[in-house]
């Protein structure tokens, strides 16, 4: 969602603030703010736009001795909540006094009756902003002691927040709480760093602690305390981040999504390699934490999830269903929690995010705890919340996905959830030779997607057809309606052509009405069952003069006849293959937005992590 830095030790507060603001980018991005101790003031810039407007805004406002001087600071990057992306707005927000700076990721609920309260003795506001009306109660509260003043007011807040707080009054010492946004704290030598996201943290250390809710810690050069909002000692582990400051950068590529769609085959590599047994036919998931006994007697799968992450969890439904013989339901996360669900001890509720931050994703897996569920989550990002709160499950070892358009995150979710489906089954009726073939199918996932990518100059080519379209209809069967799903949100979101995915039958029961003379139909036309109705339904579609783009097997002539462009994908298990044709439709869509001149990284309104409702 939002982007938070916070800086104190021997390095120029500012450039290490900019630079760590700049690997938030994607978090979100419509404003950015920083400030800065210079000696014992406080000095503020802010910008509307992109990280590289409040850099030139800063050096324009600031004496330059102030770059060098400045050894304290916190700075964040905005993804507009409350009010719209303007300066006034953006972080951080100070006190009544203007001796105090927050920046605050999260959603104050009760910020309404707060300000009311604040106002009627005397505070004045310059803001729309929630965070504001915080910055002003902990000047309120504060009777010389920071510390105190924070605890005090986070008491009297409803909501979620991941704060900051330099006050001019102390300096030295940056304060930082968490409840229900991340915050994490990077432990160097002689230097900490705060920060929302680990990316903002690598290039200084890989030691870090990761605070939980209500955590809140006096943090120095040199030290870090945890404390409770109570004020009582916390102790918090230092962990090892594992993850190094290159793969937070572009590597040659033009954009962050180019670059993590071609890690594929390693990405996935890395998610499968030492999970396949292909002695027993299965799969090697310690962290599930379930027994061969748990996992024969489970009632059912429900998997939650947000976006992309829902439409693997679609794929995982059909995977849970064929292969581990068990009923399965995707709900969508935020669905979830409001709908009452029927869930108990013998239903597995498995949370999928590539963040593991999304907050509906979260409140989705604390009402699955709530009703006794049995629960577990695939994410992305080691020691995210979801992961922590849920305890159990399964990491993608993708790498960070920086680019807003998920990627490699959704192809490694799929064959996790392969994998997961695969023991399931194994503890169940699929027997050892089905395993073992669908293992070495799992197994064999990073060379097909390898295929696929060796015809991103084809696919360039084809894609510079579509340019123009403003319309697109993606369809599929089976496990490919998922992933037509998943292909019109590529589209859609990094080109901004309109693009619906639809079930291949559900075209003409109404959205079939939409068809003109070379409305693009991207169909997923692979070679497994149900391929001869999504024929048909291709012909329905000509008929009224659609232009027809198949992902298809390779060499399936018939299919090919059927199509003005196709891309072919090798033939593999059904299920399998919906992650090579995936791969197919995010190189279509990375470059008709390419050639449409988009953003692509940071698209319009979007953020990488959606942290709040
Ligand atoms: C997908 O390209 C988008 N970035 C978005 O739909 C994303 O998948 C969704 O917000 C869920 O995020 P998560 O996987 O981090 O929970």
């Amino acid at each position: 969602m939002c982007g938070i830095v916070g800086y104190i030790g021997k390095a120029q507060a500012p450039k290490v603030l900019i630079n760590g603001l700049r690997r938030l980018e994607y978090r979100g991005y419509d404003s950015a703010g920083l400030a800065v101790m210079d000696g014992n003031q406080l000095a503020v810039a802010k910008a509307p736009g992109k990280v590289a407007a409040l850099k030139d805004r800063a050096h324009a406002e600031w004496p330059e001795e102030r770059f060098s001087r400045a050894s304290t600071g916190i700075a964040h990057t905005r993804w507009a909540t409350h009010g719209p992306p303007t300066e006034v707005n953006a972080h951080p927000h100070l006190d009544q006094s203007g001796d105090i700076a927050l920046v605050h990721n999260g959603i104050i609920e009760n910020y309404r009756a707060l300000r009311a309260r604040l106002e009627s003795k005397g505070h004045q506001f310059l803001s729309e902003t929630d965070t504001e009306v915080l910055a002003h109660l902990i000047g309120e509260c504060n009777k010389g002691d920071l510390f105190q003043a924070v605890c005090d007011a986070l008491h009297q807040v409803e909501g979620t927040f991941g704060i900051a707080v330099l006050s001019a009054r102390e300096p030295g010492r940056i304060i930082t709480a968490r409840r229900g946004s991340p915050i994490v704290i990077g432990v160097g030598d002689g230097e900490t760093i705060i920060a929302s996201d680990a990316s903002a943290i690598v290039a200084h250390t890989q030691r870090v602690i990761y605070l939980d809710d209500n955590d809140i810690a006096i943090v120095t050069a040199e030290s870090v305390d945890i404390r409770d909002l109570n004020n009582v000692p916390v102790t918090r582990e230092i962990a090892e981040l594992g993850m190094d400051a290159s793969a937070a950068e572009k590597g040659g590529y033009d954009h962050f999504m180019l670059k993590e769609i071609h890690e594929q085959p390693d990405s996935l590599g890395n998610a499968i390699r030492g999970r396949l047994d292909l002695n027993l036919g299965t799969s090697v998931l310690a962290g599930m934490g379930t027994s061969a006994r748990e996992l024969a007697d489970l009632n059912r799968v429900v998997i939650v999830g947000c976006g992309t992450s829902l439409h693997a969890g679609l794929v995982g439904e059909y995977a849970f269903e064929d292969l581990a013989d068990v009923n399965a339901e995707v709900q969508q996360a935020a669905e979830f929690r409001y709908r009452n669900p029927i869930v108990g001890s013998r239903d597995l509720v498995v949370a999928i995010s590539q963040s593991g931050e999304t907050a509906d994703t979260l409140a989705a897996v604390r009402e699955a705890k709530q009703k006794g569920a049995f629960v577990m989550s695939l994410c992305n990002v080691v020691g995210s919340t979801i992961a922590r709160e849920t305890g159990r499950g399964v990491y993608l070892h993708a790498g960070p996905e920086i680019s807003v358009a998920s990627t490699k995150a959704f192809t490694c979710q799929v064959a996790v959830l392969l994998m997961m489906a695969l023991k399931i089954g194994r503890g169940r009726r699929f027997s050892r030779d089905e395993g073992l073939k669908l293992a070495r199918d799992i197994e064999a996932i990073p060379t097909l997607v390898a295929k696929v990518l060796e015809q991103d100059e084809r696919i360039a080519t084809i894609a510079a057809t579509y340019v123009n379209n403003e319309h697109a209809f993606f369809i599929g069967r089976g496990p490919m309606y998922p992933v037509a799903l998943e292909g019109a949100l590529k589209l859609k979101e990094i080109s901004y052509i309109h693009a619906e995915g639809y079930h291949a039958a559900e075209l003409k029961h109404g959205p079939i009405a939409l068809l003109v003379e070379g409305t693009p139909v991207v169909a997923l036309a692979c070679d497994i069952p149900g391929k001869d109705k999504v024929l048909g339904n291709i012909e329905e579609c000509r008929a009224r003069g659609a232009r027809i783009l198949g992902i298809i097997t390779e060499g399936d002539h018939e299919a090919a006849e059927c199509m003005d462009d196709f891309i072919e994908v090798p033939a593999c298990h059904p299920l399998v293959a919906t992650v090579p044709a995936v791969v197919a439709l995010q190189l279509f869509s990375y470059h008709v937005a390419r050639l449409r001149g988009c953003e692509i990284d940071q698209p319009r309104n979007l953020a990488k992590s959606v942290t709040v409702e």
